[in-house]
C-alpha cells in the first residue's frame, strides 16, 4: 500500500446556498490525508449535462439527494477504497466505467464529482502542496480575471430581466486584488444607483442586485452608469460581460424577451445583440443564441467573434466531444467549465484540452447554487484557464471563492501573474 492509496472514503448530506441538499465527499488516504469537496447545482441547467441525482418525490421539492450519498459510500467506496489519489486520470476512468452510463445516470454526476474532488483534495494535502500546484505544476502562476455578477436576473430572479447576469470584468487591472477592488466600487455604486431610484429588490440568487428594469437595456445603461461612477474607465479599465443564458428564453429558433413582451427569430436576437455592442463596452457574451440553435451560433460567432468573447455553456456542456463539434461549425470561440456539468474532473479537463486544440478561450465557472468549497479557484490558476466566474460580489458562498484567490495571490508574491486583458486570447477592448 503506498501513502495515497486510499484508506477511506464517506459522503454526507449538506446543504447549498439555496437550502438545498448537496453532497459532501471525504477521501482519507493511507498517510492520514483528508480531502474534501462540496459539489454546487445549477438553476439554469443545459439539456446535455450529465445527471444531478435528485430522490424526488416530495421531500425537500424532491431534491433530496440521499441516493447520492449513498451511491458514494457504498458503490463508490467499495470500488476506490485501495486506488491510488494521486493518479487522478486513472482514479475519475474508474468513476466512468463504474457508472458506464454517457451522463451518469446511475451514480449520478454530484455522487461521483464530489469523490473526484475530494480526492485531488487529500492528493495535495499528501503531497503538501497546494491544489492548484497539484493540478498544475509551479514557476509563474497566472491569477483568473474575475467575472463578476452586478445585475442578476433570468432563471436567477424569477426572470425579473430576462438577460441572465450582468457581469463586469477587469482587464485594466494590473493585479488580482485591485480587479477585486475596482468590481466592489462598481458594485456599490451600482447599488447606490438603484436607491435613489427607488428599485432595489434585493439581491438574485448569485447575490447581484435584483433589478427593477422595464427593458433589458436599462440594466447595460445602469451597468455604465455605475462603472463611471466609480470613476473606472470603460475603454481602458473595466468592462462589461453578459450571460444572456439564451436556452431559457429561445427554442426552435424563436426568443421571447417577456419583459419587454417581444419575440425574435435568430436574426432579430443577433441584430439586437450587435446593436448592444456598438452602444455599450461588451467584451463578451455567454450563450447568445440557445442550445438548440448552434447554426445561429456560428453565424454569431462569424460576425463578431473577432471583436467578442462568445462563450458557450448550455451549447457545450465542459463536453469535449461538443467544443470539438462547435469548433468544427465555427460556434463561440470560448469555453465555460463547470465541473458538475460533466462529473468528473478529468473529463472537465478533457473540455478544457479540447478548447485549447480549437483555439478557444476558457473561463472555470461556479453553478447558482453553491457551497463554501473552493475547489473551482484552483482549477482556474491550476488549468491556467484565465478567467473565474463566481457570480456576485456578496454572499460567502461566492466570496469565499475571491478570498481564497486572494490568499493565493498573496502567498505568490512576485510569482503571481494576473492575467488580465491576455485572458481573452484576442483583444476585444480594442473596437
Ligand atoms: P446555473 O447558471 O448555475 O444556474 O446553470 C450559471 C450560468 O448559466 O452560467
Ligand atoms: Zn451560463
Amino acid at each position: 500500500m503506498n501513502a495515497r492509496t486510499i484508506r477511506s472514503i464517506h459522503a454526507r448530506r449538506v446543504w447549498d446556498s439555496r437550502g438545498r441538499p448537496t453532497v459532501e465527499a471525504e477521501v482519507t488516504l493511507h498517510d492520514g490525508a483528508v480531502g474534501m469537496a462540496m459539489v454546487p447545482a445549477g438553476a439554469s441547467r443545459g439539456a446535455r449535462e450529465a445527471l444531478e441525482l435528485r430522490d424526488g418525490s416530495t421531500r425537500f421539492g424532491g431534491k433530496d439527494v440521499q441516493q447520492a450519498v449513498a451511491n458514494v459510500n457504498g458503490e463508490i467506496a467499495r470500488a476506490l477504497v485501495g486506488a491510488a489519489a494521486d493518479d487522478q486520470a486513472a482514479l475519475d476512468e474508474r468513476l466512468i466505467s463504474l457508472d458506464a452510463t454517457p451522463a451518469k445516470t446511475r451514480l449520478g454526476a454530484n455522487a461521483t464529482l464530489a469523490v473526484s474532488m475530494a480526492a485531488a483534495h487529500a492528493a495535495a494535502h499528501s503531497l503538501r502542496v497546494p491544489l492548484y500546484e497539484y493540478l498544475g505544476g509551479s514557476g509563474t502562476v497566472l491569477l483568473p480575471m474575475p467575472q463578476i455578477q452586478i445585475f442578476g436576473g433570468g432563471a436567477h430572479a424569477s426572470r425579473r430581466v430576462d438577460v441572465q447576469d450582468f457581469m463586469v470584468v477587469c482587464p485594466g487591472a494590473t493585479s488580482f486584488s485591485q480587479a477585486l477592488e475596482w468590481t466592489a466600487e462598481v458594485y456599490r455604486s451600482a447599488g447606490e444607483l438603484m436607491r435613489a431610484r427607488g428599485s432595489i429588490y434585493g439581491v438574485a440568487d448569485e447575490g447581484g442586485w435584483w433589478p427593477d428594469f422595464t427593458t433589458n437595456e436599462q440594466a447595460l445603461a445602469m451597468l455604465v452608469q455605475a462603472i463611471e461612477r466609480a470613476g473606472l474607465s470603460t475603454a481602458s479599465q473595466v468592462a462589461i460581460a453578459l450571460d444572456m443564458g439564451a436556452s431559457e428564453f429561445g427554442r426552435a429558433g424563436r426568443y421571447r424577451l417577456g419583459l419587454e413582451s417581444r419575440e425574435l427569430d435568430a436574426d432579430g436576437l443577433i441584430e439586437m445583440l450587435v446593436r448592444w455592442m456598438d452602444k455599450y463596452p461588451i467584451v463578451s457574451i455567454e450563450d447568445p443564441l440557445a442550445e438548440d440553435d448552434v447554426e445561429a451560433f456560428a453565424q454569431f460567432t462569424r460576425a463578431v467573434g473577432q471583436r467578442l468573447q462568445i462563450v458557450g455553456d448550455d451549447l457545450l456542456v465542459s463536453h469535449a466531444p461538443l467544443v470539438q463539434q462547435a469548433a468544427a461549425l465555427g460556434a463561440a470561440n470560448t469555453v465555460l467549465l463547470k465541473p458538475n456539468q460533466r462529473g468528473t474532473l478529468t473529463e472537465t479537463l478533457q473540455a478544457w484540452h479540447a478548447a485549447q486544440a480549437a483555439g478557444y478561450a476558457g473561463i472555470v465557472s461556479a453553478r447558482s447554487g453553491e457551497t463554501e468549497d473552493v475547489t473551482i479557484v484552483h482549477l482556474a490558476i491550476g488549468w491556467r484557464t484565465g478567467q473565474l466566474k463566481v457570480g456576485s460580489f456578496a454572499r460567502s458562498e461566492r466570496m469565499a471563492k475571491w478570498n481564497e484567490a486572494l490568499r493565493i495571490e498573496e502567498r505568490l508574491g512576485a510569482r503571481a501573474r494576473y492575467a488580465g486583458m491576455g485572458a481573452f486570447g484576442r483583444n476585444p477592448m480594442t473596437r
